[in-house]
């Protein structure tokens, strides 16, 4: 089976019914075939394994996102980290009085905080260290995005490669020699069991006493979760403020109440099934495979689920699919975000973390984007009308700069 070239390039087969996409993706014997160029940097991690070994493996790290580790980067770290990251963007005012910022990089600063406690390398000691993360990160997102890239692969890839050794350096090499130093004392008795960080350099350090040190999973490890805990999410409000705007602007007698927070969920369902983190996700039958609409698929033969087309499909979202419609209602079956965070084996394991719905309403979290998006809406955010978003150089719907002003900070 060839699945080193990208999808832009490959011959595929394109999905484009909801339906089939997700009895695809509910299916074990369809292979994760996506992430195939990236494998140097993301390769052999949780969203790259299958069958029994990606159900054993996820289960370890389902950990990660418990109910008392969300209460914990929900009070601990992301509370603070909004607050510092609004205090200090008001402090580079500029000389028109104005507060500017790129809201990409706002959002991942913010969300890279928790991408460090979820790894195990954070608190990050000051502003330099954060800075550095950043830079490091916005190589690994385009590394681990690169079948979209519209850039020269092999230069995305290499550039991604540098960050990686800036990253063990700066950031990895310390906190695995400590985890592994740790797990080590408890072994021993030296160290009692419950002052173990519950974080994933954790996990796999304990893995690595039972299976031998595998130093290279939890690098690659590491760097998935931190492009996974900020990159969507960055795309996420940025497309939200896009949309919440066009409504406002098209409704000015009945603007969306954001506070409300089930006018906010379903706006928020409504930006994620319109703006999916990438074009597609791709997957490969072990076995010649038969969908219950009759569609055949031959075995190593290169599926690609359309996740824009799938998520617009008028059999699951009705004849206004194409447009932001926070009063829509659903076919049966269907989820309100679409397949944005995909389904079956490989499901989004940070989805809790993003979002209200699967916890409902009455639950304690209410999901970290109300909290985000609502603080951005009362610190004034707007789009700044002098300077456009820039969209990135890729096939993915996702901006790059994304310049904002906040007229109340
Ligand atoms: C708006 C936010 C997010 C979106 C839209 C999103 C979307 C997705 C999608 C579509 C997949 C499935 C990929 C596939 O089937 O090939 C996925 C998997 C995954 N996501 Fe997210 N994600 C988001 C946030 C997060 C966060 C905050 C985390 C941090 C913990 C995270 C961690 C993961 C992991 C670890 C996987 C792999 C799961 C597996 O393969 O078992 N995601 N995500």
């Amino acid at each position: 089976m060839n699945i080193a070239a990208t999808p832009l390039t490959q011959k595929m087969t394109w999905i484009t019914d909801y339906m089939e996409a997700d009895e695809i993706l509910r299916t074990p014997s369809f292979l994760q075939a996506s992430k195939m160029e990236s494998k140097e940097l993301i390769g052999d991690t949780i969203i790259t394994l299958d069958g029994d070994a990606h159900t054993t493996y996820r289960r370890r790290l389902a950990r990660l996102v418990s109910r008392p580790a969300l209460a914990h980067y929900d009070v601990q770290i992301f509370e603070p980290a909004i607050r510092e990251t609004l205090e200090r963007t008001a402090k580079r005012r500029g000389a028109d009085r104005l507060v500017r910022t790129n809201l990409v990089d706002f959002v991942r600063s913010v969300f890279l905080r928790i991408g460090a406690d979820i790894i195990g390398i954070g608190p990050l000691a000051n502003e330099e260290d954060e800075q550095e993360l950043l830079r490091e990160l916005r190589l690994f997102i385009d590394g681990a995005t690169v079948e979209w890239s519209r850039r020269d692969h092999r230069e995305v890839l290499a550039e991604a490669q540098e960050a990686r050794e800036a990253f063990l350096k700066r950031f990895f090499d310390a906190a695995w020699a400590e985890r592994l130093r740790q797990v080590a004392d408890v072994a021993t008795g030296k160290l009692q069991e419950d002052k173990l960080r519950p974080d994933l350099l954790t996990i796999l350090a304990r893995n690595a006493q039972d299976n031998g040190p595998d130093r290279e999973q939890a690098i690659r490890e590491s760097i998935l979760f931190i492009v996974a805990s900020t990159l969507n999410n960055a795309g996420l409000v940025t497309n939200f403020v896009d949309e919440l705007s066009a409504w406002n602007v098209a409704h000015k007698d009945a603007p969306l109440n954001i506070e409300d927070k089930k006018v906010f969920q379903k706006a928020m369902d409504e930006t994620l099934r319109l703006h999916p983190p990438a074009p597609a996700l791709i997957r490969s039958p072990l076995a010649h495979a038969k969908l219950s609409s009759g569609r055949e698929f031959q075995p190593g033969e290169l599926v690609a689920l359309d996740l824009v087309k799938v998520n617009r499909d008028p059999k699951a979202f009705g004849r206004d699919a194409e447009s932001f419609n926070p009063g829509r209602t659903l076919a049966p079956m269907v989820r309100a975000y679409g397949l944005a965070f995909g389904a079956g084996a490989h499901f989004c394991l940070g989805q809790p973390m993003v979002t209200m719905s699967k916890g409902g309403l009455d639950q304690e979290s209410v999901g970290s984007q109300y909290k985000l998006i609502n603080a951005l809406y009362k610190a004034g955010i707007r789009q700044d009308p002098q300077h456009p978003p820039v969209l990135v150089n890729s096939a993915q719907d996702r901006y790059d700069d994304y310049p904002v002003i906040f007229d109340r900070l």
